[in-house]
């Protein structure tokens, strides 16, 4: 049998999948690191399917909840955001948010005063992929340093990076590192995730009504 033409319904409820699927950011940043030195400069974008539904760049810090970039933080650019210099209680989650209230995924960046910071991905490491961790001073990205994991000692890696090749879920965890006679990082969660499984709603239609 043929369905040229479905019942009422199930376009309408097709129609609402199918703005539900488009109606999606995701926030990446600039530098793309989880900590970030007092006075850097950092950039955060929303690439969106459809710029109309008004995202806008928020935050939760220590002292905010919800409060939005221009409003008292940050230069807003589309949706962009530019804060021209760190402070560290500009530590928290940032996040997309739509005018409907969506949401993207959120990211988590830790501002420090100190003199050390560990380089870390900022977006869910994928299951089978390597990860590499830089300990850095602001001046230096190849001193010798140490790395923990949940507190406790891995190794010494001479030139401040540390990849692990291939990760599992159970490289997930808090890291952090240490430069001999210079100082400690604060610590980062690094979170690895299981292969994405994307249902596309627009090809199921296609699958289903052709
Ligand atoms: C921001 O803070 C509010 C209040 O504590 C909380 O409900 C919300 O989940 C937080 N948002 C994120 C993305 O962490
Ligand atoms: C925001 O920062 C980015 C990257 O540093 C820069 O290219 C862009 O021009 C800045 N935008 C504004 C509005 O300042």
């Amino acid at each position: 049998m043929l369905m040229d033409d479905p019942p009422l319904q199930v376009q309408t409820v097709l129609i609402s999948l199918l703005s539900f699927t488009t109606n999606q950011a995701s926030l990446t940043v600039s530098p793309s690191s989880s900590q970030l030195f007092k006075g850097e400069s950092f950039s955060l974008s929303c690439e969106e399917d459809d710029s109309s539904a008004g995202w806008t760049l928020r935050r939760n810090t220590s002292d905010e909840i919800r409060t939005q970039c221009g409003d008292g933080w940050g230069r807003p650019a589309g949706s962009s955001c530019n804060i021209s210099f760190m402070l560290t209680r500009h530590s928290g989650v940032y996040w997309c948010e739509s005018r409907e209230g969506a949401t993207s995924n959120n990211i988590t960046i830790t501002v420090t005063g100190g003199p050390v910071i560990l380089q870390s991905p900022v977006l869910p490491v994928m299951e089978g992929e390597d990860l590499t961790l830089t300990c850095r001073t602001k001046t230096s990205s190849n001193l010798p340093a140490d790395f923990y994991k949940d507190g406790s000692f891995i190794r010494t890696e001479p030139a401040g990076h540390m990849t692990i090749h291939h990760v599992s879920r159970s490289d997930e965890g808090l890291y952090k590192c240490h430069i001999s006679s210079v100082g400690e990082s604060p610590p980062s969660w690094v979170s690895v995730t299981g292969e994405e499984v994307i249902f596309d709603f627009r090809s199921s239609f296609i699958q289903i009504f052709t």
